[in-house]
C-alpha cells in the first residue's frame, strides 16, 4: 500500500513537471515534442533519437524539434508510458516487455527462444505481425511510431557463474515489469524480481539480486559489470526496443507534422540498427577487457527448459501469434 502512495505521488509530481516542460515548449507556429527514456546517452537509441530530432527540425523547416530528456529524469518506462495517455509527455522510447501491460499481445517478445536469429525477428518486426502490433497500442493512446535494436538479453550474476538453467536455482533475478518476464525466470529455475532499470545498480550492488539479464550495451553503460561479474550468453529472450507516440499530442498534430514526424522516425531506424551492430560488439568486447568471465552455454538445455511454458500458451491468442511466427521463414 505504502508502495502504491509512492508510486502515485511520483507520477503526479512527474506529470506536474511534464505539463509545465511540454506547456513551454509550444506556441502557436513552433511545436517542441518532449520525449523521456531511460537510456545512457552514450546508447546508440538515443544517438538515433538525436539523429530523428535533426531530421524533424529538417524536414519541418525548423518548425518541429524534439526535446530529448534522457537516463530515467522523468521516471521508469511505465510511468512514461502512464504520462503519453494522459497526454502529459509526448513521446518515450521502452523496452516490448512492460509494454505488455499495456497490449497484451506484446507479451510474444519476453517468450525465451521464439526467434531463431536476427534475420527471422526483423522479418517479423518489419512485417505483418510487426507493424499490426505496433499499432495496436492506439487503443490505449500509445502509437507506436518504430522498433530499435534491442539485440538479444542473456543472465549476468554476481557470484555465481550460469552455464546451466540448473545453476539458476535459488538465484534471484531481476527482471523488467513484466509478467512473462517472470515466468521466463521461473520456468528456468531462477526467481525472478521485477525491478526498474534505474534501480538495478544499486539492487545489484546490495545484493538484493543475484543478478540480472540484458543486452550487452546496456549491461556495460549502466555499469552493471562493476558488480555482476559473469555474463552468460544464453541469448534467451529478443525484445525489441519501441518509440511511443502519445495519442492524445498525435491528435493535436496537424497531418502533416504527423508525416513529418512519422517519416524522422523512419529514417532514423537505419541508423539505429547500424549503430547497434557496432557498439553491442564494442560493449561485449569492453566488459571483457574490464574482466568479465564471457560465458557461452550450451543454449539447447535453456531451449529444452522453457518447452513447458511455451506449451502452457496454448489456448491462449499469443500461442497462435507464436506459430504465426514460428512459419516465417
Ligand atoms: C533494455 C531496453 C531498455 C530497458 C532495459 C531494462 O536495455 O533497451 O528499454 O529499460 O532493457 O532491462 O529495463
Amino acid at each position: 500500500m505504502r508502495l502504491r502512495v509512492k508510486h502515485l505521488v511520483k507520477t503526479v509530481f512527474i506529470a506536474a513537471l511534464s505539463l509545465i516542460l511540454y506547456g513551454c515548449g509550444k506556441d502557436d507556429d513552433h511545436v517542441s515534442l518532449k520525449l523521456a527514456h531511460g537510456l545512457d546517452t552514450g546508447h546508440s537509441v538515443h544517438k538515433s533519437m538525436v539523429f530523428m530530432n535533426e531530421r524533424l527540425k529538417e524536414l519541418s523547416n525548423g518548425t518541429m524539434d524534439i526535446a530529448i530528456y534522457p537516463s530515467g529524469q522523468l521516471g521508469s518506462e511505465r510511468d512514461t508510458m502512464e504520462l503519453l495517455q494522459i497526454g502529459s509527455l509526448a513521446m518515450t522510447k521502452v523496452s516490448a516487455s512492460p509494454m505488455e501491460s499495456f497490449v497484451p499481445k506484446m507479451k510474444v517478445f519476453s517468450i525465451p527462444y521464439i526467434f531463431r536469429d536476427e534475420e527471422h525477428l526483423w522479418k517479423v518486426l518489419n512485417g505483418k505481425i510487426g507493424q499490426e502490433l505496433l499499432v495496436e497500442g492506439e487503443a490505449v493512446r500509445l502509437r507506436g511510431l518504430a522498433y530499435y535494436d534491442a539485440g538479444s538479453r542473456s543472465f549476468y550474476t554476481r557470484d555465481k557463474p550460469i552455464r546451466t538453467p540448473k545453476d539458476l536455482e535459488g538465484l534471484k533475478i531481476r527482471v523488467q515489469k513484466s509478467q512473462t518476464s517472470v515466468r521466463m525466470v521461473e520456468a528456468l529455475g531462477g526467481s525472478a524480481t521485477p525491478i526498474s532499470f534505474g534501480e538495478l545498480y544499486t539492487a545489484l550492488q546490495q545484493g538484493v539480486v543475484d543478478g540480472a539479464e540484458n543486452n550487452p550495451p546496456s549491461f556495460y553503460l549502466s555499469k552493471h559489470y562493476d558488480v555482476a561479474r559473469f555474463y552468460t550468453l544464453d541469448m534467451h529472450t529478443s525484445v525489441p526496443d519501441l518509440l511511443l507516440m502519445s495519442g492524445h499530442i498525435w491528435n493535436k498534430l496537424s497531418t502533416e507534422q504527423q508525416g513529418w514526424l512519422q517519416k524522422a522516425a523512419r529514417l532514423s531506424v537505419p541508423f539505429q540498427r547500424k549503430l547497434w551492430k557496432i557498439s553491442s560488439d564494442a560493449a561485449l568486447k569492453a566488459v571483457e577487457e574490464a574482466g568479465v568471465t564471457i560465458i557461452q552455454p550450451d543454449k539447447a538445455a535453456f531451449q529444452d527448459a522453457v518447452k513447458g511454458m511455451h506449451d502452457s500458451y496454448k489456448g491462449e491468442p499469443v500461442y497462435e501469434l507464436m506459430q504465426q511466427i514460428a512459419e516465417i521463414k
